[in-house]
């Protein structure tokens, strides 16, 4: 069966319709997804029921399931699954962690593949989460700047990239898996795809053989140049949703959410983050 999927605008994202994946996880529709994930950057699986050890399952096809640094945040059975919720007992310093344009564990040596979200409650207002292609960045920017940016090598590290409009800067106390800054090309060859993409995350802070001022304001202009308007979607995750995103060709932006155990404000959402390549790679080669 072929899956249907409608897009979400011209540059990125995509819904999938009528896949009951609790029916249906066979080779032929988990490469279509696949397939689909890598073109449109961010797909979104409405109306989903998928046990625990199936969704892991499914997380499976994407890469490699990663247990997560901070064991409070893990499901008990299954440590790939990390529990987000917005509960007021949350501390200070994790909250809005994420109010930045970023792609996932850009701040370490092998940066994250694919991350899923599964809705299981979502609040009446707010919780929208921004995305924007970074394919669709570098093919929109002009062939003086492709040119200028060719071969650049950025270094990463989480807190020190130069902020643009609308992000919340991480709470310095904020708990973090320390790294040794590395290197990664400012414009990624996606690793499945082949196509181009900007890749300065959240992370990217200077740059090899550039002086700090002009790296520092290079990374900033690319940043502001990934998110214009044309290039993003915003999407709030519903419960039964699931939503994958591919860090190698899209950043993410979270919204400030209100902190409440109220019917109607909570939010709980069931994360997976993978790493390496997904299951039939190759296939897009
Ligand atoms: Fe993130």
């Amino acid at each position: 069966m072929a899956i249907q999927a409608v897009a979400m605008s011209p540059a990125i994202g995509s819904i999938v319709h009528g896949l009951d994946l609790s029916k249906d996880m066979s080779d032929g529709t988990m490469r279509d997804l696949i397939e689909l994930l890598f073109e449109r950057g961010v797909i979104v699986l409405p109306r989903q029921m998928l046990s625990d050890a199936d969704y892991v399952r499914f997380a499976g096809f994407f890469g490699r399931p990663l247990e997560f640094f901070i064991p409070e945040h893990r499901n008990a059975d299954h440590p790939e699954i990390i529990h987000i919720n917005n509960d007021p007992a949350t501390p200070l310093s994790v909250r809005d962690g994420a109010v930045h344009w970023h792609s996932d564990s850009s701040y370490e040596a092998e940066p994250g593949a694919v991350t899923m979200l599964f809705g299981k409650e979502a609040p009446d207002a707010g919780g929208e989460t921004h995305f924007a292609s970074t394919t669709a960045a570098y093919d929109s920017l002009p062939e003086e700047m492709k040119r200028r940016i060719d071969g650049l090598v950025a270094i990463h590290e989480l807190g020190r990239a130069p902020w643009i409009e609308g992000e919340t800067q991480p709470d310095p106390n904020r708990p973090v898996r320390k790294t040794d800054a590395p290197d990664h090309p400012l414009i990624m060859t996606h690793p499945v795809t082949g196509r181009k993409g900007i890749f300065t995350s959240g992370t990217a802070y200077a740059i090899h053989g550039m002086d700090d001022a002009e790296a520092t304001a290079l990374i900033r202009q690319l940043r502001e140049h990934i998110v214009r308007p044309e290039h993003r979607i915003s999407y709030k995750v519903q419960a039964g949703d699931i939503v994958l995103w591919d860090n190698f060709g899209t950043v993410h932006c979270a919204t400030p959410i209100e902190y409440s155990d109220e019917d109607g404000k909570r939010r709980l959402l069931h994360r997976i983050s993978t790493k390496g390549m997904p299951a039939f790679s190759g296939m897009a080669a």
